[in-house]
């Protein structure tokens, strides 16, 4: 047994009445999957507690996530953090937020750095508080070289906004005479999406029930399996993740076509 596949068994020893690593077929894991993180203020007030604690609370679902995504050589992470509807928000909680992000990603650094995981950002950070898109700033340069996964995290990320910023950028190059309409296919479309490092997630799983997409890559989940669990975010763990590669690995995707049979 390598290294690896000995961190992995560890990562996942114990099992739950319904789940362990033996039900997910390690050769046929999704290289990108995507999360809608939601929930965080329905697990706190559940318990009493202020919104901004299950924020807090949910940030360690996010790094067990990592975690056990890094663990199972899962190539592609990404999550949405921040959308560009959250700043009508309360100041306060948006202010939360904004801090959380830079005071996380300060001590997550070190797991970046241990486990090798690229850091990238989709969306426009430069409406970001100056710390916030400092830190982040921070985060990209550190881990720029690393390949062991990507950890993309969705912050003020709107998808709407992000096709029509595509668009202008395509307009702007047809314009300039250096493109013809015609020129323009999926490919070179997507290749000036935020996502443009990466395959698109074949599986997206969102918490606490809510059966929306939330403007969240509305190009990029064309095909995407969907995963939808009542669990509210901050009591995502390994399992849960683990329930999704599976219902994910049960279904067949057919892309269009017509199926094995
Ligand atoms: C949705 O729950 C969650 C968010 C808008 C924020 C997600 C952020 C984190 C989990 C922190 C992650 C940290 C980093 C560094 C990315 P909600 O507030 O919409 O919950 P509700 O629907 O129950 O009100």
């Amino acid at each position: 047994m390598d290294a690896r596949e000995e961190k992995l068994l560890a990562f996942f020893h114990d099992s739950q009445p319904d789940i362990s690593l033996a039900d997910v077929d390690l050769a046929r894991l999704p290289s990108h999957i995507s999360i809608i993180m939601d929930g965080n203020g329905r697990w706190a007030k559940q318990r009493g507690l202020d919104r901004s604690q299950g924020h807090v609370a949910g940030v360690d679902s996010l790094r067990e996530t990592i975690t056990a995504c890094v663990r199972l050589g899962v190539d592609v992470l990404s999550a949405y953090a921040f959308s560009t509807e959250n700043w009508k928000r309360p100041q306060r909680e948006v202010d939360l937020l904004m801090d959380l992000f830079a005071k996380t990603l300060v001590a997550e650094l070190p797991l970046f750095h241990q486990e090798h995981v690229r850091l990238e950002l989709w969306g426009d950070l430069s409406a970001l508080p100056a710390k916030t898109y400092a830190t982040f700033c921070r985060g990209l340069d550190e881990t720029a070289e690393y390949s062991t996964m990507t950890l993309a995290l969705a912050v003020n990320y709107g998808s709407r906004a992000e096709i029509v910023r595509a668009s202008r950028h395509l307009a702007r190059e047809v314009a300039r005479g250096h493109l013809e309409p015609g020129d323009i296919t999926e490919e070179l479309f997507a290749s000036h999406l935020y996502t443009a490092d990466v395959p698109d997630p074949e599986l997206l799983i969102r918490t606490s029930g809510e059966l929306r997409l939330s403007n969240y890559l509305l190009w990029q989940l064309a095909y995407s399996e969907f995963y939808v669990t009542d669990t509210l975010w901050p009591d995502f763990d390994r399992w849960e993740l683990l329930r999704a590669i599976r219902a994910y690995q049960s279904r067949e995707r057919r892309f269009g076509g017509v199926g094995r049979g």
